[in-house]
C-alpha cells in the first residue's frame, strides 16, 4: 500500500470519529410541505420515508445507492442536496452505539459461591423463581465500588461471634468492647435458650465476607464489622452512652436494633448520657463528620404500637430503618411514623420469602457450606 493512500485512510477515519459508521439514511429539514419534500427527493435520488413522527418540515429519506454502514460518508450526487437553496438543513444519520441497561445483564457477571447466595432474593434476581420484584440495585452499586470497603461499622447487641466463618475475615477489633463484661471481647455468652445469637445475626447481614464458599453474602461484604456487647445485662443510660462513645473516630457507623417495649404502651427514649452520647457523636464522631446511628424502627405493629413514641427511633441523630414484605407489603410487625428515612426488605408473611439468616449455632452450621 502506497504512503498516500495510506495517510488517505488514516485521515478519513480521524475525520469520522472514533470508527462513526454511516447510513444510507438522511435527516432533511424541507419547508413548504410534503410535496416540496418528494421535489427535493427525486431531484438527487432519494426515496422520502416521510415525516419524522410528526415534526414538522422534517423528512426521512433514504438513498439506496450509498454504501451502507461505510465508515466514511460517500461522495456523489445525492451528497449535492446539502447545497440545496431549498434545503434549511440535512444530516446523514450515524449508527450510534447503544447499550441496553439491563439489570439481569450486569448481575450474570457477579456471581459468588457462598452457599446461601442463590437464596438471597432481595439482593439479586438469580434464583430462577420468577418471582423476582426489586433487587434494590445491589448489585449496580456494588460495581460502582460501594461494599463497605474502608467503612467501619459496629453492631450494638448481645455480642459478636468474632470467629465465625462468615465474620472472621471482616472482624475488626477496634470497632469492637464488651461493655456488659468490661473488655475487649465481644464474644456473646453461651446458654441453653441460645438468647444470644442476635447481634452476629444483625452483623452478617452487614458484613458476611463474600465468595468464600460460607454461608452469606453481606450487603456490605467489604465493611469492617465489630460488635459491642451491650444487652447481655442490665441496660442503664450509663451502657447506652458508653456504647455510643466506642472510638467514635474509628468507627464510622453504630447499628442498633433495639429499643423500648414495643407493646403500643411504652412511650420512652434515651436518657440524658445517651442524649448527650447522640450530639457529641453527630458533631464530632468519624473525625468531624458526624457518628452514622442507624436504628431499626421497631417490630410492635400487631400492638398496634408506633414508633414515635421510641425516643430512639425519633431522634433526629439517627436514621431509623423500616421494613417491606417481598410483596412491597407493611410486615405484620411494621411500626409507621415520619422519622423513618429508608426501608429495607425483610420477611413477610407465610407465604413470603424471608431473610436469610446468618447460621449461627453449630445446630445449622451444616447450612454454612455445600
Ligand atoms: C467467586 O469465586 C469464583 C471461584 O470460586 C470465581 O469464579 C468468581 O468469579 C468469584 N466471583 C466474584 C464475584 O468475584
Amino acid at each position: 500500500m502506497s504512503p498516500l493512500l495510506l495517510l488517505l485512510l488514516c485521515s478519513s477515519a480521524v475525520a469520522s470519529g472514533r470508527g462513526d459508521r454511516f447510513t444510507n439514511h438522511w435527516a432533511v429539514r424541507i419547508r413548504g410541505g410534503p410535496e416540496q419534500a418528494d421535489a427535493v427527493a427525486e431531484k438527487y435520488g432519494y426515496r422520502n420515508l416521510g415525516q419524522v413522527g410528526g415534526l414538522q418540515d422534517l423528512y426521512h429519506f433514504h438513498h439506496s445507492r450509498v454504501l451502507r454502514r461505510a465508515a466514511f460518508p460517500l461522495r456523489g450526487r445525492h451528497s449535492f442536496i446539502h447545497l440545496d437553496a431549498k434545503v434549511a438543513w440535512a444530516q446523514q444519520q450515524l449508527v450510534k452505539p447503544r447499550v441496553k441497561r439491563s439489570v439481569l445483564r450486569d448481575s450474570a457477571l457477579l456471581s459468588f459461591n457462598d452457599p446461601k447466595w442463590s437464596k438471597m432474593w432481595y439482593i439479586h434476581c438469580q434464583d430462577g423463581s420468577g418471582r423476582c420484584r426489586s433487587e434494590m440495585n445491589v448489585l449496580a452499586a456494588w460495581q460502582r465500588g460501594f461494599t463497605g470497603r474502608n467503612v467501619v461499622v459496629s453492631i450494638l447487641d448481645d455480642g459478636i461471634e468474632r470467629t465465625h466463618p462468615d465474620l472472621s475475615q471482616n472482624y475488626d477489633h477496634l470497632a469492637s468492647y464488651d461493655i456488659n463484661g468490661n473488655d475487649h471481647d465481644p464474644t456473646p455468652r453461651y446458654d441453653s435458650r441460645n438468647e444470644n445469637v442476635h447481634g452476629t445475626r444483625c452483623a452478617g447481614e452487614v458484613a458476611a465476607a463474600a465468595n468464600n464458599s460460607h454461608c452469606i453474602v453481606g450487603i456490605a461484604y467489604n465493611a469492617h464489622i465489630g460488635g459491642i456487647r451491650m444487652l447481655d445485662g442490665d441496660v442503664t443510660d450509663i451502657v447506652e452512652a458508653k456504647s455510643l462513645r466506642i472510638r467514635p473516630d474509628y468507627i464510622h457507623i453504630y447499628s442498633a436494633s433495639w429499643g423500648p417495649k414495643d407493646d403500643g404502651r411504652t412511650v420512652d427514649g434515651p436518657g440524658p448520657l445517651t442524649r448527650l452520647a447522640f450530639e457529641e457523636g453527630i458533631k464530632k464522631g468519624r473525625r468531624g463528620l458526624g457518628s452514622v446511628f442507624v436504628w431499626a424502627a421497631g417490630n410492635g405493629g400487631r400492638q398496634a404500637d408506633h414508633c414515635s413514641c421510641d425516643g430512639y427511633t425519633s431522634s433526629i441523630y439517627t436514621i431509623s430503618v423500616s421494613s417491606t414484605t417481598e410483596n412491597g407489603n407493611k410486615p405484620w410487625y411494621l411500626e409507621a411514623c415520619s422519622s423513618i428515612m429508608v426501608t429495607t426488605y425483610s420477611s413477610g408473611d407465610f407465604h413470603e420469602r424471608k431473610m436469610v439468616r446468618l447460621p449461627v449455632l453449630d445446630s445449622d452450621a451444616a447450612q454454612c457450606s455445600r
